[in-house]
């Protein structure tokens, strides 16, 4: 086990970024970088031992600096979309940035993807590293300060775990989540049409043409979102149900059956290539499943790979989006003098 940091790049301010390195004894590592607080690395046992790099990302900082999808990162203050940017809490109407058509997406112009976070090595848990980023009341137009501690955990038995804490000393709204691209045959390998995948959720929040919840929560079953038991992502991927065509493929929020428990498993995906399973398990009531329909060929990442769309999947554990303006969703609300505390969990195996 070893956590090791060493300088990342540095941004046109002068500030330093660093890259930490968690190993732990069976080799698999990962790295994280202070910019954006991202997941810049995988490296994973598969079935026949070779490690793979199943994280979709760039060789350097100028890439993330560059780079306009989310790679790895973490996002705050709102993961996905708030309607029009806006949102009334205790009487007050406040406007945040239109940064996705009309709409509010994944925190604003400058969301936590794009901040350089203050870091440590926690000596209190083994292979570890806390990253840290104070958001100052109004920052893209959310109230109250905001204290966000992001812990990244390296086990024993390859979970990556991802502990979110935050705090403010104003009522506010916050959905924070982790947007790695997965690609379980490895970051540079194509697309993941053929890897499977397994939510475990009997219903998901049915969207407009824009991407924003409807309100109306439905059944997977008898549409191509059912994913109760392992199904492959291409297998309904063009079909011309309304809300693939609306989402250009998957990009939707399910409803877990979890009940916000880590004890029971969110989601599986399952690459049969090299074997590589990985399993989700989350403290959040909703998953975002995008399957990467915007990756665009202009995206050049690690060792000059293009990616293009559907070359990668993310699952993103949060409240779901919009649920600031929808009264059924579980509400985003964090109180001041609360804590926000969730817990996200993506652990490796190899298929037995
Ligand atoms: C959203 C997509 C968006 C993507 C950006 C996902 O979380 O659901 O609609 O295009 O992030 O990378």
């Amino acid at each position: 086990m070893s956590v090791e940091k060493k300088l990342f790049g540095m941004m046109p301010t002068c500030e330093n970024v660093y890259i930490y390195t968690l190993k732990n004894s069976n080799g698999m590592e990962v790295e994280i970088s202070t910019y954006g607080a991202a997941v810049v690395s995988a490296l994973v046992p598969d079935k026949t031992g070779e490690f793979q790099d199943v994280i979709l990302g760039y060789d350097d900082l100028e890439g993330y600096l560059k780079g306009d999808k989310y790679f790895g990162a973490i996002i705050g203050r709102f993961a996905n979309r708030i309607q029009y940017g806006k949102f009334t809490l205790n009487g007050v109407e406040y406007n945040l940035a239109q940064n996705n058509g009309q709409n509010h997406l994944h925190g604003g112009i400058k969301g936590f993807d794009k901040a350089v976070w203050d870091s440590k090595i926690r000596k209190d848990i083994d292979n570890s590293v806390e990253l840290c980023y104070f958001s100052p009341d109004g920052e893209e137009g959310y109230p109250g300060n905001l204290y966000v501690k992001v812990t990244y955990v390296l086990t024993e038995d390859n979970a990556l775990e991802i502990h979110y804490k935050a705090n403010t000393d104003k009522d506010t709204i916050i959905n924070l989540t982790n947007h790695a691209y997965f690609n379980l045959s490895g970051h540079s390998s194509g697309d993941i049409l053929k890897q499977k995948l397994m939510i475990n959720a009997d219903k998901f929040t049915v969207n407009d043409k824009n991407s924003i919840p409807t309100g109306e929560i439905r059944e997977v079953e008898g549409t191509p979102m059912d994913f109760r038991t392992l199904t492959p992502i291409g297998q309904n991927i063009n079909s011309d149900y309304e809300q693939i065509v609306f989402g250009n493929g998957y990009d939707h929020n399910w409803v877990l059956n979890t009940n916000n428990s880590a004890q029971l498993k969110a989601a599986q995906a399952v690459d049969e290539n090299t074997g590589i399973v990985m399993d989700v398990y989350t403290t959040t009531p909703g998953i975002q499943f995008y399957s990467a329909n915007f990756l665009a060929g202009s995206d050049i990442g690690k060792n000059n790979t293009v990616y293009n769309s559907r070359d990668a999947f993310c699952l993103e554990t949060q409240y779901f989006p919009n649920s600031i303006n929808c009264s059924k969703f579980e509400s985003p609300i964090l109180r001041a003098g609360e804590e926000y505390n969730h817990k996200t969990i993506y652990k490796f195996s190899t298929i037995v």
